[in-house]
């Protein structure tokens, strides 16, 4: 029986969203102490209450710092690791030149794990624990993907994939093997440790109708998997699709109209949206991921964060490496403030973070599971250095609440900040 551990410091938590009501730091809760055993937090209150739930506990001091859930990246492309920050002109120009070029490369397993293995280390680095990623068309990277994270204990959610045209040749499967090859690992994956298995299409432009099709009825038959794809990032990108899809009423439609369009579909980017678009991923209570730094990095555009909650979307945040310009979960909340300020609907530091960790979660459907801190939670954790540098440093000084204390590390933070993660009730 372990015997495990108690973190002491600012131990942040949240009761509910706080995009609902006046005041976003109503949700928020501060508690000197969490107790973690077994992989599960069994508490969080004082020290000294800790201390009794876990009388064999040694405690970790980290009295300044904050200790949190760990982030949660809900849309990344692990293969564009090794490509991040590369020049382009527009999403499909930088699609073209970079992404499709390297991701040719993971028919390799040798290259798939080396990559994985060195994304999984760096996101860890920053703090994030969970990861919706992208692998590519090949099964290896999924393989190579499931078992870099399985080493690590780590909940993840990836697919292979799949694209039947507009994609070069080496990166094209069919409607028939995208089927074939996603529910085999499906069956190899889904459900095994903290592993889940999310559905890809990558987006309609790279999809036949007859793979939409396909990939809907995969999903009609497995309903236990997240499916995600891309929607409505830039406004090129959208007249393609009504080019290529001339019969759909919008860019959710061509996933729609093949059964694509589900709770738990996982839509990208989502900025340039219509309202019949709107409405319809609110019926279904289906989640757009918001990519704030990938959004300016590509030039595509301002999601509309305080409409979209307004009105009830499920939204996530995350960084979409490589087409975002970070690993950094902390880059990506500065960038989704900066947005929010050029929108004029500055969000709220406990928003920021609630968003980079619950909201994360909720829209991956792993919110009883991850990204809180409540007994039975598993214990991911992320605990923050409120003044990793002395530029953060000297101005975290001067604040006078949490809130004031923790946003100069929210615009300008790193791995720096991060003094620990720990993953499933280890530290790594
Ligand atoms: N749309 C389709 N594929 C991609 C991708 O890899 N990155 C981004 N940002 N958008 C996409
Ligand atoms: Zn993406």
């Amino acid at each position: 029986m372990a015997t495990g551990f108690i973190l002491k410091g600012q131990v942040l938590s949240f009761s509910g969203s706080p995009f609902d009501g006046e005041r976003p730091e109503d949700t928020a809760r501060l508690q000197e102490a969490v107790a973690v055993q077994d992989g599960l937090i069994e508490g969080a209150g004082t020290l000294a209450e800790m201390q009794a739930l876990l009388p064999e506990a040694a405690t970790v001091d980290h009295s300044g710092k904050l200790i949190m859930a760990g982030f949660v990246d809900a849309h990344v492309h692990y293969p564009q690791t090794a490509i991040i920050a590369s020049w382009g002109k527009r999403l499909i120009d930088w699609l073209n030149s970079y992404t499709f070029p390297e991701e040719m490369r993971f028919a390799d397993r040798a290259y798939a794990d080396e990559i994985a293995a060195r994304y999984l280390d760096l996101t860890a680095a920053h703090g994030t624990t969970t990861v919706c990623s992208y692998c590519t068309i090949h099964s290896e990277s999924v393989d190579a993907f499931f078992a870099a994270a399985q080493a690590r204990g780590q909940r993840v959610a990836a697919g292979k994939t799949c694209m039947d045209r507009n994609a070069p040749e080496g990166l094209r499967d069919t409607a028939q093997s995208a089927y074939d090859d996603s529910e085999a690992l499906i069956g190899r994956w889904h459900g095994v440790d903290r592993l889940e298995y999310a559905i890809t299409p990558r987006f309609s432009p790279t999809s036949t109708p007859e793979q939409l099709e396909a990939m809907g009825a995969l999903w009609g038959k497995h309903p236990e998997c997240l499916m995600q794809t891309h929607l409505s990032e830039q406004t090129d990108e959208i007249a393609w699709v009504r080019e290529l899809f001339p019969q759909a009423r919008d860019y959710l439609d061509t996933y729609e109209e093949f059964g694509l369009l589900g709770a738990k579909g996982l839509y990208g980017h989502a900025i340039h949206l219509e309202e019949r678009e709107r409405h319809r991923l609110r019926d279904y209570g289906a989640a757009l991921i918001h990519c704030p730094t990938s959004n300016t990095f590509i030039g595509s555009g301002l999601f509309d964060m305080a409409g979209l909650m307004a009105e009830g979307q499920r939204i996530g945040l995350a960084t979409d490496t490589g087409g975002g310009s970070s690993f950094s979960m902390l880059r990506t909340m500065a960038a989704a403030y900066e947005i929010g300020q050029l929108r004029g609907t500055p969000l709220h530091a406990a928003q920021l973070l609630w968003l980079a960790t619950q909201g994360s979660a909720t829209a991956l459907r792993m919110d009883g599971k991850i990204g809180n801190i409540a007994a039975g939670m598993e214990a991911d954790l992320v605990v923050l250095d409120l003044a990793s540098t002395p530029a953060i440093a000297q101005r975290a000084e001067r604040a006078e609440d949490v809130w004031e204390a923790v946003f100069p590390t929210i615009i300008m933070g790193d791995d720096r900040a991060i003094a620990e993660t720990w993953i499933g009730g280890k530290r790594v």
